[in-house]
């Protein structure tokens, strides 16, 4: 979003209400002219003896979605929001925020500086610095606990949730949620409130804490959530600060704000914000128009099969769920059900709700009951042949036109797509489980995948609420690819001296959402098992293999659905499973290698290491179009923290000549799984990074 030349704050007079419009497009960013602006403004307020009160609005779809991110970066420019919000705040006649859509960081702490809020039912508002890395720079701490108490304050600073208008109101966040016409309210509401003393947030005294060890109960349970990230935990800090008085406070939290602005971590979640948006203009694309998609045909009625419908239902499609016989079908429908009932139970779906989505789902065992569909996505077993058959049945069934995907998590789809006589029509749509959660979706295009079909994968992943990515064909995509390099580099640890439950903690404590093994359990071990046995034939003679994994299937472990398998599950929690440390060590005996301990650090480096190198591979085959989409995946559907920005963005902070001199290293080891990537290596020499591949 560059900056507008039309960044601009107007003052219109209407029967005396100075109704004061924020327009920068598309976000009303708070970019340097909407500061000075706002600056402006509140003079000429003060100076004509005409104006009584005033309302502040924002121009088109939201009042404010915070501070110019890409401003961050830069110097800043005078006058600093905080000198705005002053401003506001100081003013002698009574001003209203007008909010509708979203106030978000910088947006929010103008509508703490006026002296009242209202809020269309609509709005939402939040501090969602935390999330960027920062804490809310401009008074953000200490005015909102001032407001709303510190245990709410504390809820929405550290975690950058938005509360709905109705919470908002409940919490005495906003002072009246607008009937009708917000504008209008707002000047009806401000009317009324002229003459009256005017309640200045940063006047009033500090809060008093709920308990006396109030922030010391938060601090842990801040530091867990945060797996590593700053902010969260400084967020903290600037709140606590609130107990001062408010120019005190106010200091220390610009203080925080500016040491956290430069950090790595700040840096690393702009990457993420921009990449998310970035993900979907792959450039090449920008002029494909997606076909239309109404109706969805799901194949297959299994854990992928119903969360694909469940997640296609909730996004307003019909859904034609297909399964082989009438027992099948039964037990799809039932998934389904079972799936929404999950959210009603939680209280995030109404029983009306449920039965109207259930209402626009269909069962049939006849492949001819797709011939409505707009797009049908395939979810059956994972092998070939199966797979095939089912493109082949489609492609004498389904309309012209129609969009055909396959599920498929490794195989080669342009194998699948040569079933059909219409190789363009059809793409990868890869799911990940559960999936009407996960938000990974990646898009996978085949050679003849015509341009408007991927568009029309990016349509829909955009309607379910899922972050698309678009890759290239190879085995396992982006995702699963660095996937299998990560997991030969966890087992090549433990056949050297490891144990998996240090590989997990150590991975852990890199911020990853669960260790490589424990996910292993929970996925179940038979399916990378079958992988490995299909990929045998294939294997390079140079590849390291440790069979340990396979010893542990043999044995009948396959995870957490037989009670053990890396670890055991007694009482439903992870326990190591001794009997895998014996097989481990036979396994080291065996191939004569002497054990030797790993810190958590070395477990921290060999792994990211592994996967920067294949990423950069992977961008280089022109499987991702850019190293921003491998670390969308990473972080979207493999737990990679956020804060670290990705793979590729994590390298770009460690250095690239220092990643490259690592790798260097550990290929003496093993010149075969560590032959550094010629990208890479290209960068180093060019003194570039995989950021200017981002730019372009
Ligand atoms: N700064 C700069 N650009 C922004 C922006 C911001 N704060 N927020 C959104 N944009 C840009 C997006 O990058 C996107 O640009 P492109 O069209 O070039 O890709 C465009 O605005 C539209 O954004 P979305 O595609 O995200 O549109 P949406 O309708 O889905 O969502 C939104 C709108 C809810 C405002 C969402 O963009 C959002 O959550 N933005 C971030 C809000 C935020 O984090 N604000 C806090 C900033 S930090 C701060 O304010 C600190 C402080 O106190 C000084």
């Amino acid at each position: 979003m560059a900056e507008t030349e039309g960044a601009r704050v107007t003052v219109a007079v209407e029967d005396g209400i100075a109704v004061v419009t924020v327009d920068n497009p598309p976000v009303n960013a708070i970019s340097q002219a909407i500061r000075q602006g706002l600056i402006d403004a509140m003079a000429e307020i003060e100076r004509n003896p005409s104006i009584t009160a005033a309302i502040i609005i924002g121009a088109g779809r939201l009042f404010i979605a915070g501070a110019d991110v890409r401003e961050f970066g830069k110097p800043a420019l005078p006058p600093t929001l905080p000198e705005a919000i002053t401003a506001i705040e100081a003013c002698e006649k009574p001003v209203v925020a007008a909010i509708h859509g979203v106030a978000l960081g910088g947006g929010l702490e103008i509508a703490l500086g006026c002296h009242y809020r209202m809020a269309d039912p609509g709005a939402k508002l939040g501090l969602p610095e935390v999330t960027l890395g920062i804490i809310p720079g401009a008074g953000g701490t200490q005015r909102l606990p001032r407001l709303i108490g510190f245990a709410d304050a504390l809820d929405l600073i550290t975690t950058g949730r938005q509360a709905g208008a109705s919470e908002a109101a409940k919490m005495g966040l906003v002072d009246a949620v607008a009937e009708n016409d917000l504008k209008a309210a707002a000047m009806e509401f401000i009317r009324a409130r002229i003459g009256a003393p005017l309640p200045r947030l940063s006047a009033m005294d500090p809060p008093t804490p709920d308990s006396e060890d109030f922030f010391e109960t938060a601090r842990a349970g801040v530091a867990r959530r945060a797996r590593g990230q700053d902010s969260p935990l400084r967020a903290l800090d600037a709140l606590e600060a609130a107990r001062m008085p408010f120019d005190q406070g106010v200091e220390r939290e610009r203080e925080i704000f500016l040491e956290l602005r430069g950090s790595d971590q700040a840096k690393a979640l702009r990457h993420a914000f921009f990449a998310e948006r970035a993900v979907a203009k792959v450039p090449g694309f920008e002029a494909a128009k997606p076909r239309q998609v109404d109706a969805i045909g799901v194949i297959g009625g299994g854990t992928m099969g119903a969360g694909i419908a469940v997640a296609s239902l909730r996004a307003g499609y019909s859904v034609t769920m297909v399964e082989a016989d009438a027992e099948a079908m039964a037990r799809g429908l039932g998934n389904v059900a079972k799936n929404l009932d999950g959210y009603v139970s939680r209280g995030r779906m109404s029983e009306e709700t449920k039965a109207e989505l259930l209402a626009k789902l269909t069962g049939a065992v006849d492949y001819g009951a797709l011939g409505g569909a707009d797009l049908i996505i395939e979810a059956v077993f994972e092998d070939m042949a199966v797979k095939r058959d089912v493109f082949a049945k489609l492609d004498a069934v389904a309309k012209p036109g129609a969009v055909l995907a396959t599920n498929t998590s490794y195989l080669n789809v342009d194998e699948i797509a040569q079933a059909t006589a219409r190789p363009g029509d059809v793409l990868g749509l890869h799911f990940f489980a559960p999936a009407h959660i996960m938000r990974l979706l990646e898009i996978v295009r085949a050679g003849a995948t015509a341009p408007d079909v991927i568009a029309t994968g990016f349509a829909v992943g955009r309607k379910l609420g899922k972050v698309a990515v678009l890759s290239g064909v190879c085995d396992g995509f982006i995702g699963n690819r660095i996937l299998a390099k990560f997991r030969q580099q966890a087992d090549a640890m433990i056949e050297d001296g490891a144990l998996p439950w240090e590989v997990d903690s150590a991975m852990e404590a890199f911020g990853m959402a669960m260790g490589p093994f424990k996910v292993m359990d929970l996925s179940g071990l038979d399916i990378s098992w079958a992988m490995r046995k299909r990929q045998t034939a294939t294997r390079p003679a140079e590849e390291r293999y440790v069979a340990i994994a396979d010893r542990i299937c043999e044995a009948g472990w396959l995870g957490r659905k037989t009670g053990r398998g890396w670890y055991l599950y007694e009482d439903g929690k992870p326990s190591p499973n001794p009997d895998v440390e014996t097989i481990i060590i036979e396994e080291s005996t065996k191939k004569g290698i002497a054990r030797r301990q790993f810190s958590a650090q070395e477990i921290q480096d060999r792994i990211l290491h592994a996967m920067i190198n294949e990423g950069a591979r992977i961008v280089e085959e022109g499987i991702a179009a850019r190293p921003l989409d491998v670390d969308m995946v990473e972080i979207m559907g493999y737990g990679f923290p956020r804060w670290r920005g990705g793979p590729m963005c994590a390298a770009d902070i460690i250095g690239l000549d220092k990643v490259l001199g690592k790798i260097r290293e550990y290929a003496g080891e093993d010149a075969f799984y560590w032959a550094p990537a010629p990208l890479l290596q290209r960068l180093v020499a060019e003194g570039k990074t995989f950021a200017d591949l981002n730019r372009g």
